[in-house]
């Protein structure tokens, strides 16, 4: 079987081609990568030659790309390209809208013409907003995105829908909630903490750090990805999660606690815009339908995951370089100003 992985460079799919190569000898990969700031060829660096896989820089949102791309003919497609920080899509909505939205209908067309009898499309919790206290989210709850990210993620499963309903694409929706592990770029929480804490650098805590995320392994998510291209039934759509949401400062603590540093350390900022209280999703149909159950709790994970980042100090120096530092200056040192002329404009 064919596949092709978009986005594969990134972080969960470095992770996904990982996992695919190892455990699913029917699949043959071909990694399809813009390699923006996000995507890293350093993250599959340690992938075995193989004849089962391939790499190809390209644009989701260049049609003709993508065309010449399906041309080698692909069995199914697992859509993970796509511009992911919630922050930046406050700031710059645009390259949202092309990737995730343009991309995906991109996509859409091409499978569609070309004849891939699978159509594995990677979306995400926040497309439901965020979710009342002690409640979780099934399939069947409407689509309330807060962030100009969430809303094109959300555009692009009403898309997906949309194709489902008008030519029958054999497509299923995977929305999963927030993954850490290996490899995450250090923008997001659990990695940026991480690495200040390493260097003994404040940790910015949004509002009062009482948010709430449903965190799951990425390891967990890959797998999860996997049994749906083997399992999962075309026109669903299934949530994925580990069912256990945590506030940020329970996280952030426990960080702390494991890399031995102080409390001391935390340091509240002004919230985000917009900011989503809490993600939870109900994922018993997936479960139950497919078989899955996340392996690892989330305090083997999170030492894991800390001991990876120590590890690999490098690495994410490297991820931190150059454009990095000023996103890092205009959110962070300069935040009250940064935001202060967002709210102005
Ligand atoms: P990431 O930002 O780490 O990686 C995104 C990858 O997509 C990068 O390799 C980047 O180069 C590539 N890309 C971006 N624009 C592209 C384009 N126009 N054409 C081709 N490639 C392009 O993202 P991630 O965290 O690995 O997320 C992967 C997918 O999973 C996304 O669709 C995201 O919405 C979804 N998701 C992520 C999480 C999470 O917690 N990370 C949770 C739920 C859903
Ligand atoms: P993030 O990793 O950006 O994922 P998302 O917003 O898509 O869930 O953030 C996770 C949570 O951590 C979210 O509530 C925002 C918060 N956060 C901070 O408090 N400080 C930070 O520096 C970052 C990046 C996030």
């Amino acid at each position: 079987m064919k596949v092709l992985v978009t986005g594969g460079a990134g972080f969960i799919g470095s992770n996904l081609v990982r996992l695919l190569l190892a455990e699913a000898p029917e699949l043959e990969i071909t990694n399809f990568d813009k390699l923006t700031y996000a995507g890293n060829l350093e993250n599959l660096a340690d992938l075995p030659r193989s004849r089962r896989y391939r790499f190809l820089r390209g644009d989701v949102a260049d049609a003709r790309a993508v065309d010449r791309a399906f041309a080698r003919g692909f069995d199914a497609v697992i859509h993970l390209a796509a511009e992911t920080h919630v922050d930046r899509s406050l700031e710059d909505a645009a390259p949202f809208l092309r990737t995730n939205v343009l991309g995906t209908e991109v996509l859409l067309d091409a499978a569609r013409r070309h004849g891939a009898a699978r159509f594995l499309h990677i979306s995400t919790d926040e497309v439901y907003g965020s979710a009342p206290p002690d409640a979780s989210f099934d399939e069947a709850a409407p689509l309330r995105p807060s962030s100009p990210y969430a809303a094109s993620k959300a555009a692009a499963d009403l898309l997906v829908m949309s194709h489902v309903h008008s030519f029958g694409a054999p497509a299923i929706i995977l929305r999963c909630t927030n993954n850490y592990g290996p490899y995450q770029f250090p923008e997001k929480l659990i990695p940026l903490m991480i690495a200040n804490a390493l260097e003994d650098r404040p940790l910015p805590v949004y509002g009062d750090g009482l948010q709430a995320r449903d965190w799951i392994h990425v390891e967990d998510y890959c797998r999860a990805i996997l049994a749906a291209l083997r399992r999962g039934r075309a026109g669903e759509v299934y949530n994925v999660s580990a069912g256990r949401p945590r506030t940020n400062l329970e996280v952030i603590r426990g960080l702390l606690a494991l890399l031995g540093k102080p409390e001391s350390l935390i340091a509240f900022v002004e919230d985000r815009p917009g900011h989503d209280r809490r993600y939870a999703l109900d994922s018993r149909k997936f479960r139950k339908e497919l078989g899955w159950e996340p392996r690892r709790t989330f305090e083997e994970g999170l030492a894991a995951t800390a001991q990876w980042n120590r590890a690999n100090a490098d690495w994410i120096e490297r991820c931190r370089s150059g454009a990095y530092r000023t996103y890092y200056k205009r959110h962070y040192t300069d935040r009250r100003k940064t935001l202060a002329r967002w709210r102005a404009s």
